[in-house]
This record gives C-alpha cells, structure tokens and sequence, in this order.
C-alpha cells in the first residue's frame, strides 16, 4: 500500500481533528502517501480530494469540528453514488480509506470494502450510540459540555426557585443525558431507553422543594417524544416556574477534553496499522481502557447497552 485516504462524515465531533493528525502523521513516518477528501462521502463523489502534509496537521490537536469538513451523505446508499466514489478513490490512487463518523458512515465504508476498497472505521459522534465500543469519539468532550452548562443552570435555577428542564442530543441514545445528569447533580433524568413517570418526577419536586431544595434539573434526551409537553406538564403539577433549554449544536463544538484526544490519537495510528497489515472492513473500538478492532459488519450489529444501574443510582442521588 503507497497512499491511504481520510474523510469524516456525519455529524462532526470534538476529536475528530486529533484523529485526522494521528493518521496523516502516522502514515507519512510509515513513508504512505495521504489524501484527504473534504466533505465526507458527497466530497469524494464530488472529487474533493488534496494531498495532506505534515504542515497540513499543524495546530489541530485541539481544534474542535473537522478540517476535512463533514457531510450526511444519502446519495452514499445508492449504487451509483458507491460507483462514483470507488472511481474516484481509484483515479487518485488511494488504495485504503480512514473513515471516521457514525453508524451510517461505516455502512458506507463497508459498501466501499464490498467494491475492492481496503476501508477502516474510527468511531466519532458525539451521541456514544455504537454499541460495539464503549466510547465514540466526541462523546466525552460533549458530555463536559452539557455538564458546564447544567452547573450554569443550576446557580439560576437555585436563584429563583425554578425547574429548569435541559434538553439534550443524543438521537435515539440517552448517553450524554445520563453521563452529564450525573455529573451535574440533575433531579431527574429522561431517557429514551427507560419508560419514566412524570407523576414520579413532580412529586419528587414537590418533595424536595419542600425539604428546602431551590434549584430543580431535570435533563432530558432529544430523542425522547413531545418534550415541550413534558415541560408544561411539570410546570402544571408542580406549579412552578418551568424553564425549557434546548442546548443544541453548542453540544457538537469546542476543544477536545484529553480523552477524546488521547483516543483519537492511538485509533488514528491503529487505523494505518491495520491498513499496512492488509486488513479491511475493520472497525476500531475502545474498551477497559485499550484500543481493538473487529469487523464493521459486526460492529454495527452490536446493540448499544444503556447503563440502567447508573441510571437508577442518579434517582438516589438527588433526593
Ligand atoms: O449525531 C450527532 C447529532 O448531533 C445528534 O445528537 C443530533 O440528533 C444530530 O446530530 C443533529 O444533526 P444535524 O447536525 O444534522 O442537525
């Protein structure tokens, strides 16, 4: 193998830009060429593709989004979008693909594999939804986010004496709302993967107002239905003050935590390993501390587990 290319794609994610310095560095020093394709799948289809550096990489260690930028990409679904990109990757000369993104990223990985393409997966989201690794790239970073934003709540929620309902992202998965409800002391937290009783949740409030509790956080998951029904439903039983935050895309940027770099950083040098050992269709993970890698295939078969002890334990804390 002489040269590799990278691309991100989907949403972006803190860290993906330590991943896109770990594999150019790393593969240059193995004497490969690199290519960076801009824009995700609907640049390589479109033919974006620049030759990468070591000065290329300079200074992004803690750069939040992606240099490469980043696109969602449904035209990568169809035959003649994967026959458009396998002609592209082959007029430029790249023999394997670092594809670092989410579920539907690594499907499109897997699909170029199936068409002759040496292809490995970084996992970056922000929404920790692949259930093959326990962390995703950007997650962590993401989840200190909401956290800072909670304990701003917080100092306002006590102040007035109000409920301040934070909704999270996530999409279907309730990790960041989890992670970050713990962390930030929130009252109760919503998730779509626990079925969950607002009875229970305003009676909690009731309770503690009356023990002498002022601030009330209530975190819930975007992926979790008729949320603004939600709000308005506390604010009826509990008639209190009910405040709705939706914090949005400022959960998506801003400087990686160190572990998203440090992460980043050994899957984007695993990621041209594998490469230089042959192997394709990989997908790399994080468990107990230690980077591995199985295949793609696999990997998006894994269902994600949510973590209902620690779920059940945020409800005890916060009494
Ligand atoms: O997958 C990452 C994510 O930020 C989700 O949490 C959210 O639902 C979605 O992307 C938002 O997508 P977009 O950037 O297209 O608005």
């Amino acid at each position: 193998m002489k040269t590799i290319g990278i691309l991100t794609s989907g949403g972006d994610a803190p860290g993906m830009n330590a991943a896109v310095r770990a594999v150019t560095r790393s593969a240059l020093a193995k004497g490969l060429k690199v290519k960076a394709i801009l824009n995700g799948y609907a640049g390589l289809m479109s033919d974006q593709v620049e030759d990468m550096s070591l000065q290329s990489v300079d200074n992004i260690i803690s750069l939040g989004g992606t240099i490469l930028g980043t696109a969602r990409s449904p035209e990568m679904e169809s035959d003649e979008g994967q026959e458009k990109a396998v002609e592209v990757i082959k007029k430029h000369g790249i023999e394997g693909l670092v594809v670092i993104g989410g579920d539907g990223s690594f499907l499109g990985a897997y699909a170029l594999h199936k068409r002759g393409i040496k292809t490995i997966g970084i996992p970056g989201t922000i929404d920790n939804d692949m259930g093959f690794t326990e962390l995703t790239i950007g997650f962590p970073t993401a989840t200190e986010t909401v956290v800072d934003s909670i304990r701003r709540l917080r100092d306002t929620s006590g102040s007035h004496g109000r409920v301040n309902v934070v909704e999270v992202m996530g999409r279907h998965c309730g990790d960041i709302a989890l992670y970050a409800g713990i962390a930030g002391g929130a009252e109760s937290i919503i998730v779509p993967e626990v079925d969950f009783s607002i009875d229970a949740i305003c009676d909690k409030i009731i309770k503690t107002r009356a023990r002498g509790k002022k601030h009330h956080i209530i975190v819930v998951a975007e992926g979790v239905d008729n949320i603004p029904e939600i709000v308005n439903e506390i604010k009826e039983k509990t008639q209190n003050d009910t405040k709705h935050t939706v914090l949005g895309h400022i959960q998506r940027g801003g400087s990686p935590i160190y572990k998203d770099v440090v992460m980043a950083s050994e899957m984007g040098v695993k990621a041209v390993d594998l490469l230089l050992e042959g192997q394709s269709s990989q997908a790399i993970g994080y468990k107990g501390g230690k980077i591995f890698n199985m295949p793609i295939t696999e990997a998006v078969k894994t269902k994600e587990e949510f973590n209902k002890e620690l779920y059940e334990l945020s409800d005890v804390l916060s009494y």
